[in-house]
């Protein structure tokens, strides 16, 4: 197929995109074609942007549509989160077929919004494995309209949670794509420290990514960020380590932070952050000026380093709220991090397409010639224009396959 008159980043005039198989096989000038040639498969973008397709690096689709079962967050904290979470594996309501069906809604609806790969932790710490099963096939039945990464997710440890270590190293030897964890929540901060090694150690068995939920707690002592990029820079695995939601971050004193961005930076670890539902998570309970637990990403991003924006929960325990819409969460992250300024605004989209792309290991995520052909027409004709209206998605294409449409919204004033 071909898009004809896209507005392409890097592209001063109007182009041609023309699609053959999997892959973007010229990129060409509008104005160079003949009136006459007009195909059957032409897409008329009308000067609108062409943005590679959304990824979602950092979500828990086996978690999806749980809210309220067994019972609500009356709370809203993470702590109690949970709990709820582990109650309802123990009391029966953790059923395979359930959780595919939820997630299968999840992913639907991330896909309505532009995503074409998504990055889920999975939680492991269940005997029952029925999380992991459920999400492994999805994994393989949505595969024409959707990438799916499994993250063998320790929801309660390692150590924490009797057998941990075991089902997390089973998870990776049953298909899992990448090693998680989560060390502030083992027993000890030396316990974390051990978990963290240990996960470099199972992520180097299996030749895996790793991506850790790290410190995301309202503590200002959590400190394994600078473990992860130590370890990862010793093991020269940097490009391969995503550290995710790193809210503690935001409670760090300028003094430390100042001596830890530089080794971030040098480690080349990338971050996934989750700005709605870390803002509705984070600083509960807390009296007079209350902070919102993101991650310092304007800083992140002036050091150079990869930040994601991504969704975390879709209406679970954790989260209410959530609709896999990713240009919702880079508005509130842009808004968040102070980061609407034209030079942020003007890549404003990288957060959301290459940056975690990279975080997956895709390479060519970019629009042009032989790269995939994963990307989306938006109602908009710029970056800054796609967040500021939220623009609508109008045409989604995976892998060179049309994946869905939708016409561009029409309102009649009455008046
Ligand atoms: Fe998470």
């Amino acid at each position: 197929m071909r898009i004809t008159n896209a507005q392409v980043k890097n592209y001063a005039e109007l182009v041609d995109i023309t699609i053959e198989g999997e892959r973007i096989s010229t990129i060409t000038p509008s104005a160079l074609r003949p009136e006459e040639d007009r195909r059957a498969d032409d897409y008329d973008a009308a000067g609108r942007l062409v943005s590679p397709q959304f990824a979602e690096a950092h979500i828990h689709l086996d978690y999806a549509n749980t809210a309220g079962i067994p019972r609500e967050n009356s709370s809203g904290t993470l702590f109690e989160a949970i709990e709820i979470w582990a109650d309802r594996k123990t009391q029966g309501f953790h059923i395979k077929e359930d959780i595919k069906a939820k997630a299968l809604q999840a992913a639907r609806r991330a896909a309505e919004h532009g995503v074409g790969f998504i990055r889920t932790h999975v939680d492991v710490t269940d005997p029952t494995f029925a999380g992991f099963e459920a999400i492994a096939e999805l994994r393989d039945e949505v595969r024409e309209w959707c990438d799916i990464q499994i993250v063998a997710f320790p929801q309660n440890g390692i150590y924490a949670y009797e057998g941990g270590q075991k089902l997390i190293s089973d998870a990776m030897s049953a298909g899992a794509d990448v090693v998680g964890g989560i060390p502030h929540l083992e027993p000890t901060r030396d316990d974390g420290v051990e978990s963290v090694k240990w996960l470099f150690d199972l992520a180097e068995k299996h030749s895996a990514p790793i991506d850790i939920h790290t410190d995301e707690i309202d503590d200002p002592h959590s400190r394994f960020v600078e473990v992860l990029a130590a370890e990862a820079a010793k093991r020269d695995m940097g490009a391969q380590t995503v550290v995710s939601h790193s809210v503690a971050m935001a409670y760090y004193s300028p003094g430390y932070l100042a001596r830890l961005l530089p080794k971030l930076a040098a480690s080349k670890v990338r971050f996934a952050v989750c700005p709605n539902e870390n803002l509705h998570l984070q600083g509960l309970g807390f009296q007079g000026p209350v902070p919102r637990g993101v991650a310092p990403v304007k800083q992140l991003t002036e050091w150079g380093i990869p930040v994601s924006f991504c969704q975390d929960s879709l209406n679970d325990p954790f989260y209410p709220m959530g609709d896999g819409d990713l240009l919702r969460i880079l508005d509130s992250g842009l808004h968040v991090s102070h980061m609407l300024t034209a030079s942020h605004l003007k890549n404003a989209l990288s957060f959301i397409t290459t940056n975690p792309a990279g975080n997956l290991g895709l390479d060519n995520y970019d629009i042009a010639e032989n790269s995939p052909a994963n990307l989306l027409v938006l109602d908009a004709s710029s970056e800054k224009e796609a967040v500021q209206r939220k623009a609508s998605v109008l045409l989604s294409i995976h892998r060179g396959k049309k994946v869905l449409s939708r016409e561009p919204e029409q309102v009649d004033w009455n008046i």
